[in-house]
């Protein structure tokens, strides 16, 4: 036999969930039909019985009816939400009918106290070549499963981020952003922008920035295509070319027939050439150098060449010489 009080409480039950049924849109509307409201902010919501038939229409918050209509058709709410987890409900009563009520749908939001961003693992420069890693942290923003995080690089969208975190809370979060750094990004600007977003219903609110410019090092790079062999007419002068690039900029020498000769510039001129010479330029710098070899030879016309052959046409005495190397 079952207790006489666990009998009475199975017969209420069906009772009790219908009192819980949920107002159809006939019945009920809420205007608006959902609110998103900045904590500590306020926001009147309506609840009408479009028939104005009804013993009574109410606000409750969960525990407490805190607005009561019973003779017009609306209710009004003026919802100041000082909670993170603000509930607002509408019930309906009515006489020959079961009463019933409509959850109203409520985001209480705060935007972000700021947004930071830093690379992580190589705070001064980044080496060309390695995974490069920035960190955004957004502080202190609700709810987080509508922020959206977005990354630039020079402007151009590189990474979405959102969150799961479904906490209504104001929390901290972090967007890690990892690059293939390449010395084309040397100077780039990052950007990470963090925005509370509900569209398309709500709205989009304004983005929290913060940027980071990057600085890659890298070892040099001969920048122009330099000829490893220079043919000049005896006694002219010719100009040896070592340009390169690096950062930090590289510092450059040069060595003639492997002695120093105390020469510092990229490019270095040769005057009066008269012998064959073997010149090596170095560019450097703390992550590397680079050599090049350049061979200048002299190009030595028999002295009984009349002055008119000097004006012939290069190619054969160039050949002759280009075949003795
Ligand atoms: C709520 O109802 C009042 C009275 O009819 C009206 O003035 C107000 O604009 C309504 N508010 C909304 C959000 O519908
Ligand atoms: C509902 O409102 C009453 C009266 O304003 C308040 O005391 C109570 O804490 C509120 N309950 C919730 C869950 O907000
Ligand atoms: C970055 O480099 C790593 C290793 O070289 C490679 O596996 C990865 O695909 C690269 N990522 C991008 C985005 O290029
Ligand atoms: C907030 O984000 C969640 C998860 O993406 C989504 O279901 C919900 O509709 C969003 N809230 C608003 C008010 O847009
Ligand atoms: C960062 O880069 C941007 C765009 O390239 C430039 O305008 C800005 O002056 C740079 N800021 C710093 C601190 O170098
Ligand atoms: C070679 O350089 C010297 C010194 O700068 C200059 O006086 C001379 O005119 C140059 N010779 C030629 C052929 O350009």
């Amino acid at each position: 036999m079952m207790p006489l009080s666990m009998l009475g409480l199975l017969m209420l039950m069906p009772l009790l969930c219908d009192a819980d049924s949920t107002c159809t849109d006939d019945v009920l509307i809420l205007n608006p039909s959902k609110v998103i409201v900045e904590y500590g902010g306020e926001v009147i919501v309506n609840c009408t019985n479009p028939e104005d038939d009804h013993d009574g229409i109410y606000w409750t918050n969960g525990t407490t009816d805190v607005e009561k209509e019973e003779y017009r058709a609306f209710v009004s709410l003026t919802l100041t939400p000082s909670d993170w987890d603000a509930r607002a409900q509408c019930k309906l009563m009515r006489t020959g009918n079961v009463d019933c009520t409509k959850d109203l749908e409520i985001t209480v939001y705060k935007n972000p106290d700021g947004v930071d961003m830093f690379p992580i693992k190589h705070v001064e420069a980044t080496v060309e070549g390695m995974q490069y890693q920035l960190q955004c942290d957004i502080s202190e923003v609700a709810p987080v499963q509508n922020l959206t995080v977005r990354w630039y690089k020079d402007n151009e969208i590189i990474m979405i981020d959102s969150f799961t975190n479904t906490n209504k809370l104001p929390v901290s979060e972090s967007s890690i952003l990892t690059v293939n750094i390449s010395r084309k990004d040397n100077g780039a600007q990052f950007r990470c922008e963090a925005q509370l977003d509900f569209e398309p219903f709500g709205p989009k609110l304004p983005a929290f920035v913060a940027t980071h410019n990057v600085s890659v090092r890298y070892a040099p790079v001969f920048t122009n295509d330099i000829p490893e062999v220079h043919i000049v007419e005896e006694d002219n002068n010719v100009t040896l070319d070592c340009e390169a690039e690096g950062h930090p900029p590289p510092h450059f020498q040069w060595t003639r027939d492997g002695v120093n000769m105390m020469e510092y510039t990229d490019k270095l001129i040769i005057t009066q050439v008269n012998t064959n010479t073997i010149y090596t330029c170095i560019a450097a710098n703390d992550l590397g150098r680079i050599t090049k070899t350049i061979h200048v030879n002299a190009m030595r016309y028999p002295p009984t060449t009349p002055a008119a052959a000097r004006n012939m046409p290069e190619a054969s005495p160039l050949e002759g010489i280009l075949l003795s190397f």
